[in-house]
């Protein structure tokens, strides 16, 4: 891809029913990383998330707990999800809520446009909804439920009974959309990913769309149908539309031209809704699709999709308290290949904290830092001939920055990660060959030692710049000690391997001290 070309980056909206647990903040860190790496390219990048507020899934729970739903969702959005942000270093252009008067216009102003082209009719609806989905389910969906919800049909996502439904709604006529949903997904196969989600979609479609009960009359928590303000939008309709009125639609052509279209990053689980429902709503309005709609995995907690509702939610904090907000990151864009479901534990991430983290890359920062310091009085020295091996270092530098993009163009943020890592043990066996502790026992060696140790730094200084999206303040750090210019998140990433060093280091403090876990076998759940 190439440099400064618009890269428009979404999470899903967030539901604020409830406050965030680990499966929210990966979405967010997977989209994070992903902008941090582009805006670092010099790509005109811009990264959205927020809050989906309307709908009954919010309207209940605001009244269980005696308030309104604006009252519900302002107090969530402040003590919850716009902290959550902070807490795991997020690094969003925006944050859209579908109660801001810059969305609710312009979703009325999109449903106008859609009525006024024929794409909307009345028609009569019964079916079983799930509150929790907010959506209408078939028969197939259901299954038979348990416990307290035996002899009844639960939702399968949510194991819990669907409520029947009769109304006379507002259709949108998206069984128009089959045919040209199939021929996008054949003529563009990147359209969704990862291929299972993509084969997925593809068989559901081919069974033929039905047209979308697009408005509800029951209750009056969301945005207002403008022809008929006895109805409001069906919440899903009203929060995907997120996703461009927040990139300008109907409020700045510029910036709608600019931004439009985007890569939305969602859970598997709602990716139906943004490859089949958003896309035939963007072709009826004539409206450009997404650029790509890549549907990850889930966080799963002894064998399941983890849930609050399910009682096997973690807070993020209860992870970056103990190991910081870098190793929360590096974990889960690490440890799972992003597209497939992974599961959490607490083991893996203390092992991967010591050896990747803190062995791997922190005492190697920390070892050359301190070598230079002690030989050279800080000062970096200036190489003199470079042999096969410190060669084969910049090979691998140069090697890695590339693979390294390659893999990000491909959503394939773990590959990118396993590659980085290939130089950081690279760099630790030049270290453990080339022995500088013992070339500083023998003035003779003085250069090569020099040679040795601004090899080492440089690949110090490709790394700091090759993290930096995944990692913001331990490279933050390392950038610092090793006296490079400006700020690392500033620094051309796809160049990451040409950094020549600077002047001189100064001391550098472990990036990723070690840990007292509260009890070796008692995580802290
Ligand atoms: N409000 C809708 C999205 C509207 S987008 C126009 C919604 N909200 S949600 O809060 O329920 O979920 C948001 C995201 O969190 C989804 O992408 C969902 O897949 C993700 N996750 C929720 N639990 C998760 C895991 N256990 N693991 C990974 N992601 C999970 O859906």
């Amino acid at each position: 891809m190439a440099d400064g070309s618009s890269f428009y980056i979404t999470t899903p909206i967030f539901y604020v029913n409830d406050v965030p647990h680990i499966g929210h903040a990966y979405t967010e860190v997977a989209s994070d990383v992903l902008a941090r790496w582009h805006r670092q390219a010099g790509d005109d990048t811009w990264f959205l998330t927020g809050t989906d507020e309307h709908g009954q899934k919010i309207l209940r729970t605001a009244t269980a707990n005696g308030v309104t739903p604006k009252e519900w969702a302002d107090r969530l959005v402040e003590t919850a999800w716009l902290p959550l942000l902070s807490t795991i270093n997020i690094s969003n252009d925006d944050f859209i809520r579908t109660t801001d008067e810059r969305h609710e216009k312009n979703v009325q102003l999109f449903l106008q446009r859609l009525f006024d082209a024929g794409f909307i009719y009345t028609g009569e609806y019964e079916g079983f909804y799930c509150v929790g989905c907010e959506e209408y389910k078939q028969a197939g969906d259901l299954v038979d439920g348990t416990g307290q919800y035996a002899g009844q049909q639960v939702c399968a996502i949510h194991s819990k009974p669907v409520e029947l439904l009769e109304e006379r709604n507002y259709f949108f006529r998206m069984s128009d959309f089959t045919q040209p949903l199939l021929d996008l997904y054949e003529s563009n196969p990147h359209f969704i990913q990862p291929e299972s989600v993509r084969n997925e979609i593809i068989q559901f479609v081919k069974q033929g769309l039905t047209d979308l009960s697009i408005s509800r009359q029951s209750f009056d928590w969301g945005v207002k149908v403008p022809w008929d303000d006895t109805h409001v939008v069906y919440v899903w309709f009203d929060a995907l539309l997120n996703y461009i009125t927040a990139a300008g639609y109907g409020s700045d052509d510029e910036a709608f031209a600019r931004r439009w279209p985007g890569t939305h990053i969602v859970g598997k689980d709602i990716a139906r809704f943004h490859a089949v429902i958003w896309p035939a709503m963007l072709m009826a309005a004539g409206l450009e699709v997404p650029k790509q709609v890549f549907g990850h995995g889930w966080l799963l907690v002894g064998g399941e999709k983890m849930s609050k509702s399910k009682l096997t939610g973690i807070a993020p904090e209860q992870i970056t308290e103990t190991f910081g907000v870098d190793a929360f990151r590096y974990y889960f864009m690490r440890a799972i290949s992003f597209g497939n479901d992974g599961s959490f534990s607490w083991e893996d991430l203390a092992a991967r904290y010591q050896s990747e983290l803190a062995n791997g890359f922190g005492n190697l920062a920390s070892r050359i830092i301190a070598m230079l310091t002690r030989y050279f009085d800080g000062v970096i020295p200036s190489p003199g001939e470079l042999d096969a091996a410190d060669e084969a270092i910049r090979t691998t530098e140069r090697r890695v920055t590339v693979a390294a993009d390659a893999a990000i163009n491909r959503l394939a943020i773990h590959e990118a990660l396993a590659e980085i890592w290939e130089l950081v043990d690279e760099l630790n066996g030049y270290i453990t060959i080339q022995e500088p502790w013992a070339l500083s026992k023998d003035p003779a060696n003085r250069e090569r030692l020099g040679t040795v140790l601004h090899t080492a730094v440089r690949g110090l200084g490709t790394l700091a710049v090759l993290l930096s999206p995944v990692i913001p303040d331990a490279a933050a750090k390392l950038w610092t000690a090793l006296a490079g210019e400006g700020h690392v998140a500033d620094q051309p990433v796809r160049s990451a391997w040409e950094w020549t060093g600077g002047p001189a280091v100064v001391p550098l403090e472990p990036l990723f001290p070690r840990i007292e876990l509260p009890e070796a076998d008692e995580p802290a759940a």
